[in-house]
């Protein structure tokens, strides 16, 4: 069970950057960054992410005792809990998926952004979900929480979030990441699914098969089967 310590801020710059800074000074396992908004929002491959009130944008301290190749582990973990928590404040009928490596999606519409970053002595786990704003001038779909029906607050959010956040952690710790790939294989887009991955200026296209043992995407082309462990995956 991690008990995460909440330190909330009106606005800053980034809650992953506070979230460096706080541990550099010694900030324990679970401290928690969360902020109403966020002036320079980063997101995975340089990107910015947009964050005006309205959506979740937080960022924790971990410090697993981990090697640094099994830190993309923590991202899988982040994206089962992010749909978990989503799908406590969603209508029956509107369910989450994941799409490799971290995405939740809800409508076909990315919900959520998770960014792992290494520092020092500690891995900081970021978790941006869209609760009631669409963030605009982005090249893919995008889903809302309340767009989508469901009922929710932020600070309900957080709270839904870090509960299920905790869950997955005692699995993975009790049962390994063989469980965490196991539980994110069943809510992942099907195998077969067709997809478009681009890797700087390169683009493979495939269909989805697997997710290997340590978090590799897994796809079959029309030269052969390819793996990838980096790159932007979108439907094709
Ligand atoms: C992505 O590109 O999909 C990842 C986006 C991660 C956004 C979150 S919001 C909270 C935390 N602080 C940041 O600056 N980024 C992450």
């Amino acid at each position: 069970m991690t008990a995460f310590d909440v330190r909330h801020y009106d606005s800053i710059d980034s809650t992953n950057d506070e979230a460096v800074r706080l541990a550099h000074e010694g900030a324990p396992h679970g401290t928690v960054v969360h902020a109403d908004e966020q002036t320079v929002g980063r997101g995975r491959l340089s990107r910015r992410w947009s964050s005006p009130p309205g959506n979740l944008y937080l960022s924790i301290i971990l410090r697993p005792d981990l090697p640094a190749a099994r830190n993309v582990e923590i991202g899988f973990i982040a994206a089962l809990a992010v749909a978990d928590a989503i799908e406590t404040m969603l209508p029956r009928q509107e369910r989450t998926t994941l799409k490799w490596p971290n995405d939740v999606l809800v409508r076909n519409g990315k919900i959520s952004g998770i960014l792992v970053e290494q520092t020092d002595d500690a891995l900081i786990l970021g978790i941006g979900v869209n609760v009631l704003e669409a963030p605009g001038g982005v090249s893919y779909n995008v889903s809302t929480i309340v767009g989508c029906g469901g009922l929710a607050t932020v600070d309900g959010t957080r709270s839904a979030l870090l509960t299920a956040l905790s869950s997955w952690l005692d699995v993975w710790q009790r049962d390994g990441f063989a469980a965490i790939r196991s539980a994110w294989l069943t809510r992942a887009h099907p195998v077969g699914t067709p997809l478009r991955i681009t890797i700087g200026d390169r683009t493979i296209e495939g269909r989805f098969a697997d997710m290997r043992d340590d978090g590799a995407l897994i796809i079959d082309t029309d030269e052969g089967r390819r793996i990838c462990t980096a790159g932007d995956v979108g439907f094709a």
